[in-house]
């Protein structure tokens, strides 16, 4: 049985769409069965819809608290029997409450080598730090932002003549690789979590 997948998203999907096009293949253990977007009319839906997806908005402006949002999409997760929860590029820190229960199920991506570089604006910063390596990473996801157990990164080098955007998109290119080998590997039970390492069977 593949495993059913809900991805959560905030903008452009392109990881979202790396996701969608490894899914396709009826060999891929997992498959897609939500996309929820904390923001209305991104083209992550648009992605979503044109593969057959169904898709939730679900604006957090119209929520009291992070907890009732969080709620809400775990209720909408729910309710399609999602397995696996994958976050990408969805720009929300999550309560607790929410990463607890989906612990050991849930994975992100974030554009940089952790544990360097956590937060926002990881290429310029790797820039500035004058890095000569630089990637991505795929992490469980666990309460502490931009930490957790990591499956899968990938380097790319720092080039002198980089700008942000140029490094960004050697980046990009590595992300919609590990992503879905980070799912796939999760997918098929290759993972198991001790302490902080997460161990890959047969990696
Ligand atoms: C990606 O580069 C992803 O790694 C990053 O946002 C971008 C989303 O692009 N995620 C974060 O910074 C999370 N902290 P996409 O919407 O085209 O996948």
């Amino acid at each position: 049985m593949r495993k059913k997948v809900g991805v959560l998203v905030s903008g452009r999907g392109s990881n979202l769409q790396a996701l969608l096009d490894a899914c396709a293949d009826p060999a891929f253990p997992a498959e897609i069965v939500l996309v929820i977007s904390n923001i209305p009319g991104v083209f992550a839906l648009e992605r979503a819809e044109k593969a057959g997806v169904a898709t939730l908005v679900i604006p957090h402006k119209g929520f009291p608290s992070r907890d009732a949002f969080d709620a809400e999409m775990d209720k909408a997760l729910r309710a399609a029997g999602v397995d696996i929860v994958c976050l990408a590029g969805f720009m929300r820190l999550l309560s607790a409450g929410f990463v607890e229960s989906w612990r050991d199920r849930m994975i992100n991506i974030h554009p940089a080598l952790l544990p360097s570089f956590k937060g926002l604006h990881t290429h310029q910063r790797a820039i500035e730090a004058g890095v000569k390596l630089h990637g991505c990473t795929v992490h469980l996801v666990t309460p502490e932002l931009d930490d957790g157990p990591i499956l899968v990164q990938a380097a790319v080098p720092v080039l002198a003549t980089d700008t942000e955007d140029s490094l960004a998109a050697r980046v990009l290119e590595q992300e919609h690789q590990a992503y879905p080998l980070a799912l796939r590997l999760l997918a098929e039970g290759r993972v198991t979590v001790e302490g902080n390492r997460a161990l890959i069977r047969d990696a």
